[in-house]
């Protein structure tokens, strides 16, 4: 796994959080937010966005790495997640869903490392090798 920096770590626990503010979940309640670390050190946060049309909604961790992708990004390091209900009652780790780890795992490599943070303090820290073994490529 990648060394991550105590400064890293927080900075990236913070960003999730903050920009768990703007996810827009009125269907579920369920508001997630994610920050994608890059290999030069930029962070890229997102949040869920819901559709209507309930498929058509993306996940946070999909809309970070869409922005770092279309910033021209390619290498990152890791990846923070948090999510729980909006009024924030039972606030447990959030990890990756499917979809997601298979979209992660076109960009990331076994040493890229998943975060999941219950509150600055509380967080564990997963190699993707062991929440995508054998993945489709
Ligand atoms: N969600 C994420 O944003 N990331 C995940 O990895 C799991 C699920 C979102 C999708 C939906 O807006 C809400 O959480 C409830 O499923």
């Amino acid at each position: 796994m990648y060394r991550l920096t105590n400064k890293e770590i927080s900075d990236l626990i913070h960003t999730a959080f903050s920009i768990r503010k703007l996810s827009y979940s009125p269907y579920s309640k369920f508001a997630v937010g994610s920050a994608l670390l890059c290999d030069d050190g930029e962070i890229y946060g997102g949040c869920n966005i819901e559709n209507s049309s309930y498929p058509v909604g993306i996940c946070a961790e999909r809309t970070a790495i869409s922005k770092a992708i279309s910033s021209g990004k390619r290498n990152f390091k890791a990846i923070t997640i948090v999510g729980g209900f909006m009024d924030n009652s039972n606030l447990d780790y959030c990890p990756p869903c499917g979809m997601c780890r298979q979209f992660l795992s076109e960009f990331c490599d076994k040493d890229f490392v998943i975060i999941l943070a219950k509150s600055l303090n509380e967080y564990k820290l997963i190699g993707f090798d062991d929440i995508l073994p054998f993945p489709f490529s």
